[in-house]
């Protein structure tokens, strides 16, 4: 390879990388921009279908039945799969007042509600947390 090659490819390649990286940078807004947006929608759902039974925080106790709608931020809860937990939502249980909602939520619904509760989760401060 002569040198002018050489001197040709580099500059092509000093040309070209601040490109790239602005590429890069504007993918990973979008996808943090996809994420907040899904967060809100899974907001609006949860407002709309399980605040009433499970309570604006998402610790449950917000309606009285028995048993009492589950703490969706405790960490028996939080334990459980996605895939658990959607199986729930999509199931509901039976002999419980948590109801199927299958019907009323798609897939991509359900995954926003489950992303809002994993961030109700992440949000909530520990309650045994020591005091400084
Ligand atoms: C009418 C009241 C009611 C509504 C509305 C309701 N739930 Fe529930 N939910 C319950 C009750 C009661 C339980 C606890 C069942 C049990 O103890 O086995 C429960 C349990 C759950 C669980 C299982 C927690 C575990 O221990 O695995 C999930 C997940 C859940 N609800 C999510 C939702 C979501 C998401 C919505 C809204 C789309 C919703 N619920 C709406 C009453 C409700």
């Amino acid at each position: 390879m002569s040198s002018r090659v050489v001197l040709l490819s580099l500059f092509f390649i000093l040309y070209w990388l601040p490109f790239a990286d602005v590429g890069a940078a504007q993918q990973s807004s979008e996808k943090a921009l996809r994420e907040q947006y899904d967060l809100q929608e899974g907001k609006r759902l949860y407002g709309e279908y399980c605040r009433f039974c499970h309570g604006e925080q998402g610790n449950g106790h917000a309606f009285n039945v028995t048993p009492p709608p589950a703490d969706l931020t405790s960490p028996a809860v939080q334990r459980k799969s996605d895939i658990e937990l959607t199986q729930t939502i999509h199931e509901g249980e039976r002999g419980t007042a948590m109801g199927s909602w299958k019907w009323a939520l798609s897939k991509e619904e359900k995954q926003h509600v489950l992303l809002y509760i994993r961030w109700l989760a992440q949000s909530r401060q520990p309650v045994s947390a020591p005091s400084p």
